[in-house]
């Protein structure tokens, strides 16, 4: 693997394992990040790693949809491993806007394995990032392995759950060297403030209301992004072509939980806010998002016993962590939210675009 291309380097995982790659694996090789640069997408964030490794880290700014620009970067670099990320990734946008979701989750993840399947001699790895949200919801009891079946409820988990399927089929079919990962909500530095962590983070910090959906007692399984990115690069080093593994953090919480912890935190690490004794004053129960998947978990058992695969962090202290990153980058934040970054890209690109 020397010209591995990484989708959606931009947004908030595949950035962190960008990050991750290049700064603490000894990978030699070179690392093409192409992203579209949707809302969800900023540069900026890759900055310092651009800096860092000039001739190692190139960004093109395409759409995984475009069959033309893709063949002509896969030709341009030599591609011989793909690390897809790139998707939309919002439930709520999903159930607003269906059409993106399709388009990019679907053809788009259908164009890059057309791609590959070209070069199917010199090809060596697809590796696709996907979610635990394909295998629907979970009781009270329960964890889903690589065996659950499928019953995705949003469009967003639908349109991941058919790219998954075609990963499979040109695996089986063509075979295509493949990997897979199904993961669990994550957590951590360059996250877009519309998902609970980084949304209610910032709106605690700056008094505004914490929207916290129906009655609060739904449940995700919490992994900081940094394991999350080991987990991926060890599923592309070691694990089976072909096979699946499910990653987790072993960490359940109700989402009323999170915002509570997140409003004691942000209380100890800045201070009260004026006029309240608690930021959990904040909270404010909405309505419910329609389809709402009440809980999931996930047994990562494979990935641990298989590959030593084990995540490092404590939701605590990981959640301490991020909070402190968001309270230190309020730039970063301005950006995102006012889509300045865009303005970065016409400087930096606007010669090539
Ligand atoms: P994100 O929304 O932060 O980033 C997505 C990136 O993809 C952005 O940079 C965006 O510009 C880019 N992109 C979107 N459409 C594109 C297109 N047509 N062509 C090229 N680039 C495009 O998403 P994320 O949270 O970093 O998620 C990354 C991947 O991980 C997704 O595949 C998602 O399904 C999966 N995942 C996310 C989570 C989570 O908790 N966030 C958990 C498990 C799996
Ligand atoms: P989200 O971060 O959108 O991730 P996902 O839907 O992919 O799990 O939401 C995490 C959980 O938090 C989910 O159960 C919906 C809930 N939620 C709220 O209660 N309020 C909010 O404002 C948001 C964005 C999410």
């Amino acid at each position: 693997m020397k010209n591995l291309m990484v989708t959606g380097g931009c947004g908030f995982i595949g950035g962190n394992f960008i990050r991750y790659v290049l700064t603490e694996t000894g990978f030699s090789g070179r690392i093409i990040n192409v992203d579209k640069l949707t809302y969800a997408g900023n540069p900026e964030s890759l900055d310092d790693v651009a800096k860092q490794f000039p001739g190692r880290y190139v960004f093109e700014q395409v759409d995984i949809c475009d069959a033309k620009e893709i063949d002509r970067v896969f030709n341009e670099y030599g591609i011989d491993a793909v690390a897809h990320f790139a998707a939309e990734s919002h439930v709520d946008r999903s159930i607003t806007a269906p059409g993106e979701f399709i388009q990019t989750n679907l053809i788009g993840t259908y164009t890059l394995l057309e791609a590959a399947r070209a070069r199917l001699e010199s090809f060596e790895l697809f590796h696709h990032v996907s979610t635990d949200e394909v295998f629907g919801s979970l009781g009270e009891t329960g964890a889903f392995t690589e065996h659950t079946p499928y019953q995705p409820n949003s469009p967003y988990s639908a349109s991941k759950a058919g790219s998954d399927h075609l990963v499979r089929a040109y695996h089986e079919t063509f075979k295509l060297p493949t990997t897979m990962s199904n993961c669990s909500n994550n957590y951590g530095p360059y996250h877009f403030p519309e998902k609970l962590i980084p949304l209610v983070l910032l709106n605690a910090k700056e008094g505004k209301p914490l929207p916290v959906y129906g009655d609060g007692m739904q449940v995700r399984d919490w992994l900081y992004v940094r394991d999350h990115a080991v987990a991926i690069w060890t599923v592309m080093q070691k694990g089976g072509r072909g096979e699946t593994y499910n990653v987790g953090g072993r960490c359940e919480m109700p989402n009323l939980r999170v915002v509570e912890m997140i409003c004691d935190l942000l209380d100890e690490m800045v201070g009260p806010l004026a006029g309240h004794t608690s930021r959990r004053e904040l909270i404010t129960f909405v309505k419910d998002r329609p389809g709402h998947d009440r809980r999931y978990a996930i047994d990562c058992s494979k990935i641990q016993k298989e590959l030593s695969w084990e995540p490092e962090e404590t939701f605590a202290t990981s959640l301490r962590k991020t909070i402190q990153w968001y309270l230190d980058n309020p730039e970063w934040v301005k950006h995102v939210r006012s889509g300045e970054y865009q303005n970065w890209v016409k400087t930096n690109y606007g010669n090539r675009n």
